[in-house]
């Protein structure tokens, strides 16, 4: 099976082109190994001297880029000749890797926010994540405890960071230009974090030697029939049944689909059906509410309206809701992570189930795992009537690939940009301003 080690490895996407554009010679590739014997936790923290909170690795596994993996070589690592011993040996310098091409920008964030408790807790996590990994390096291929032990540590990061976003905010406030950095921060902190949870999982369920009885034909969290439709009525009665709990009644759905490929076929995609279900589940929560909430004096409620089509190019899903809309100025803000409407946060310690709840984080991530296979999420909103929410998802596999942050020199620049005054006139708020027909005093 030799050959097809090296088979399967070299249909990933070689690192060498990207390394020598982050100035890095080869050689460094095979460093890692050298320093080989087996080091506890303890002597780790103390061999490698942090540099303010942040382990010196960072430094080593940030001058790599990370390798995006497409949905054909994620299904390919999980086919009847798959070699764990290949997936083994990309994750064990991927995963340090993206994550220490994250903590290099977490490392850029204002000392306002990385001092509060929440990204001090954070930033832990992720120090002690990467010095788990390295020492993976030397450990067997059979070993999985890490990377589940990892996985679960960062579970709540979500919330922690929302935390700690509200800390700050409720200390100093938001101004348009901490908005803007944190907005792209987080978008690329939490992309990162979707891209090393899927890597985890992908390696512990496909390498965990059973299949899944619900699923069988799943390769890891991948579905390479996923019936899209199927998964608009699971996300559907879901929410369905928290607005009947929350509200008493909900609103109906209309479901269409326009196979332009295979007309009369049911529209299926290789895609991770948890990811799909993530973002419907969002956006029909948001629609029922807002159907409901609009019509409150009413005896009926309108239709939520989804449409699925496939074309050549996109798979897309458009969610109509007749909820009576959002003005066009604030579109931009509900995706806003700073500027959520959310009144107050959820504590932290809800666990599992409400990771998200109340943070008004359901539009952004629902839109980064959309944007983490190339696709989008967009909201068309008619105020006064009502909004459509549009996810567009590759219609090919072998164009969704992951969409991942890369730490470099324009990365650095958003974060060393200073306060700078709009390049476009804002209107006077002041109408006594306005020159000649002001009286001077
Ligand atoms: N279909 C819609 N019609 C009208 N308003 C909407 C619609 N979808 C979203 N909104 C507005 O956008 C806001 C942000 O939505 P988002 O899903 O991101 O957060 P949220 O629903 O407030 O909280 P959660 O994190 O629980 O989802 C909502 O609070 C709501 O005001
Ligand atoms: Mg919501």
């Amino acid at each position: 099976s030799d050959w097809l080690f090296l088979m399967s490895f070299s249909a990933l996407p070689s690192p060498l082109p990207r390394l020598q554009e982050k100035g890095l010679f080869v050689s460094e590739l095979g460093s890692a190994k050298g320093r080989g014997e087996k080091m506890k936790f303890a002597q780790f923290l103390l061999k490698n001297n942090f540099v303010g909170g942040i382990p010196k690795q960072v430094e080593r596994f940030s001058k790599f880029s990370p390798s995006p993996l497409s949905m054909k070589q994620f299904i390919d690592f999980g086919s009847a000749n798959a070699c764990e011993k290949t997936s083994f040996v990309f994750l064990r310098q991927e995963l340090p890797v993206r994550l220490a091409n994250i903590m290099k920008e977490i490392d850029f964030l204002p000392d306002k926010l990385l001092g509060t408790p929440s990204l001090r807790l954070l930033t832990s996590w992720y120090s002690q994540s990467l010095l788990e990994l390295i020492d993976f390096l030397e450990k067997d291929p059979d070993d999985k405890d890490t990377l589940v032990n990892i996985r679960n540590r960062h579970n709540n990061v979500v919330p922690t960071m929302a935390q700690g976003v509200v800390e700050y905010k409720e200390a100093f406030g938001v101004d348009p230009v901490t908005n803007q950095n944190v907005q792209y921060f987080l978008d690329r902190f939490y992309m990162s974090r979707i891209s090393t949870r899927m890597l985890m999982n992908q390696h512990t369920l496909i390498f965990d030697g059973s299949v899944n009885p619900a699923h069988p034909k799943h390769i890891g969290s991948i579905d390479p029939t996923c019936d899209v439709v199927e998964v608009i009525k699971d996300a559907y009665e879901t929410s369905k049944m928290l607005c009947e709990q929350y509200y008493l009644t909900s609103p109906d759905m209309k479901v269409t689909e326009v196979n332009s490929k295979n007309p009369g076929q049911p529209i299926q995609i290789v895609y991770v059906p948890s990811h799909l279900y993530h973002m419907l589940f969002e956006l029909f929560k948001n629609a029922m509410r807002a159907t409901v909430e609009t019509h409150e004096t009413s005896t009926t409620l309108p239709l939520i309206k989804v449409r699925v089509s496939l074309g050549t190019e996109d798979l897309t899903i458009k969610m109509s809701d007749r909820g009576g809309g959002v003005p066009l100025r604030k579109i931009e803000r509900l995706f806003s992570y700073m500027y959520s409407t959310a009144p107050s946060p959820v504590r932290v310690d809800n666990g599992r189930n409400a990771p998200l709840a109340g943070f008004g984080y359901g539009l952004p991530i629902s839109r980064l795992y959309a944007k983490y296979f190339q696709g989008d999420l967009q909201l068309y909103s008619m105020e006064g009537y009502g909004t459509a929410a549009v996810i567009y998802l590759k219609a090919l596999s072998s164009e969704s690939v992951e969409r991942l942050p890369v730490f470099n020199k324009s990365a650095l620049r958003h974060y060393q940009s200073t306060t700078e005054a709009d390049d476009w006139c804002m209107p006077s708020k002041d109408p006594k301003k306005l020159g000649r027909y002001e009286t001077s005093g």
